[in-house]
């Protein structure tokens, strides 16, 4: 069976002010049940890209189209207000530094997941509804996380903040879940429950897209690996195909 597409780029461009383009007339296609990896030397453009999906940097030309194949497909570059709020709903997003609220307990940081559902005055005095704290204690749980529930997010360790980040990007029952450098900073042990975790949300049929810095995680975990080099797709294909010769022309310095 033929796996839903969820996301087609077409032609993407990128540039920041008048500096040169960071993205360069990129295409790719995004399916349920996938593990991406988006490889690349540092500066190739790969933040840039989660972001501009997610709707957190502008785009400069190209199309980022929603559910393509869907009744009712999105340009998601041209969202705005309430459905910019809806589309980053249906495609969470996680970072390497976690970006949690030290100061607040564990199961309030993933509840805040639901954050553009609940409304800001009401989280603040934590009325969360039932259903919510049900699904928080259910993916602190799914994390091992669940005895740390009500111990503050400053206490945590790295591994058990970025299970934190994971439990709250799923709050919102995500399609798409963008990871930017997830384990840079995590132990080996720390790196193999987060990528395994990343692996387990796939076959949940979400579709995860994940910056990596290491070929062997790529090979490990990932169902496909996209390679870029100054805003170019070199490479999009099986982690098996990646070849010496294709990691060089990926890793390779833009001014040899
Ligand atoms: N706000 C910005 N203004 C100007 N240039 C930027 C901005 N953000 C990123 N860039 C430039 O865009 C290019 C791509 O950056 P990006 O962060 O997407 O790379 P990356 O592949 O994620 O790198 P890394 O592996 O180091 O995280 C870099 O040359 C960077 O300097
Ligand atoms: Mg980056």
């Amino acid at each position: 069976m033929q796996s839903e597409k969820l996301l087609s780029i077409v032609n993407l461009d990128k540039s920041y002010g008048n500096h040169h383009p960071v993205i360069k007339k990129l295409s790719m296609d995004l399916y349920a049940g996938e593990l991406v990896a988006i490889i690349g030397r540092s500066g190739a453009g790969k933040s840039t890209l989660l972001h501009m999906i997610n709707g957190t940097i502008s785009t400069t030309g190209g199309d980022i189209i929603a559910f393509p194949d869907s009744d009712t497909p999105q340009k998601a570059h041209l969202l705005k207000g309430k459905a910019l709020r809806h589309w980053r709903s249906q495609c969470g997003m996680i970072f390497q530094d976690f970006c949690l609220v030290p100061r607040l307990d564990v199961i309030t940081n993933v509840l805040l997941g639901r954050l553009s559902d609940t409304g800001t005055l009401r989280s603040l005095f934590k009325f969360f509804p039932k259903k919510d704290v049900e699904r928080a204690i259910e993916l602190l749980e799914w994390t091992g996380l669940i005895n740390q529930a009500l111990q503050r997010a400053e206490n945590l360790s790295g591994g058990q903040s970025q299970r934190v980040a994971i439990a709250r990007a799923l709050m919102q029952t995500p399609r798409i879940l963008l990871a930017d450098e997830p384990v840079a900073s995590l132990d080996p042990k720390n790196t193999h429950r987060v990528m395994e975790a990343l692996q387990e949300i796939s076959a949940q049929n979400i579709a995860v897209m994940v910056n990596l810095h290491s070929i062997e995680q790529v090979k490990q975990y990932c169902s496909r690996v996209v390679g870029i080099a100054s805003g170019e797709i070199i490479y999009n294909g099986s982690p098996d195909g990646l070849t010496e010769d294709i990691q060089q022309r990926i890793y390779a310095n833009p001014a040899s």
